[in-house]
C-alpha cells in the first residue's frame, strides 16, 4: 500500500513540474536568472575597470558562477510568454534559431573569460571580459526592450 501511495505521489510530482509551466513561471525563471547574471557580473566590470580592489579569487569564483548561469536563461524563453510582465520581445520567437545562436555565444565567451579569470592576470581577464560584454549589449539590441 505505502509502495504505491509513493509511486502515485513521485508521478504527481513529476507530471507537474514537466507540463505545467505557466507563462508567468517562465518569465519568473528566466528573469530572476539575469539578476543573478547582473549579480555575478557587476563586480566582475567594477574589478576590471577599477572600481573595485582586483581580488583574483572572487574574480575567478565569480566568473565560474557567471558561466554556469549561462546556460540557463534559454529554458526559460518558452512560446507564448513574451505578452506580459516581460521585457523579451516577440521577435525571439520569429527569430528563435538566431536567439538560441546568441544564447550559444554567451555560453562559450563566458565559458572563455571563466579560463582567462584563472590566470589571475588582469592582462588576460580584460579582453575575455569584453567579449562578454558585448554579448549581453548586442543581445539585450536585438531582444529586449
Ligand atoms: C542571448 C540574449 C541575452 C544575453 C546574451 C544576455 N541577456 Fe540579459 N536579457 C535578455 C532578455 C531577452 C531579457 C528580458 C527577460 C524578460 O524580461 O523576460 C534580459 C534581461 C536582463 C536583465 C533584467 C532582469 C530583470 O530584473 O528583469 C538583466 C539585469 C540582464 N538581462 C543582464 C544581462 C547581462 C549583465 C548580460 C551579460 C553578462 C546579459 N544580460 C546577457 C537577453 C540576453
Amino acid at each position: 500500500m505505502k509502495k504505491i501511495v509513493m509511486t502515485v505521489a513521485l508521478a504527481t510530482i513529476a507530471s507537474t513540474s514537466l507540463a505545467d509551466v505557466k507563462p508567468f513561471e517562465a518569465v519568473e525563471y528566466r528573469k530572476g536568472i539575469f539578476k543573478a547574471v547582473k549579480w555575478q557580473f557587476g563586480p566582475i566590470a567594477d574589478m576590471v575597470k577599477g572600481k573595485q580592489d582586483f581580488n583574483a579569487e572572487e574574480m575567478a569564483s565569480r566568473a565560474t558562477n557567471l558561466a554556469a548561469l549561462s546556460k540557463m536563461p534559454l529554458d526559460g524563453f518558452r512560446a507564448g510568454t513574451y505578452a506580459r510582465a516581460t521585457s523579451a520581445l516577440p521577435v525571439i520567437e520569429e527569430k528563435w534559431d538566431e536567439f538560441a545562436g546568441l544564447m550559444g555565444k554567451f555560453e562559450t565567451n563566458t565559458a572563455a573569460l571563466a579560463e582567462a579569470a584563472q590566470s589571475g592576470d588582469l592582462k588576460q581577464i580584460k579582453p575575455a571580459f569584453i567579449q562578454v560584454a558585448k554579448t549581453c549589449k548586442s543581445c539585450h539590441d536585438q531582444y529586449k526592450d
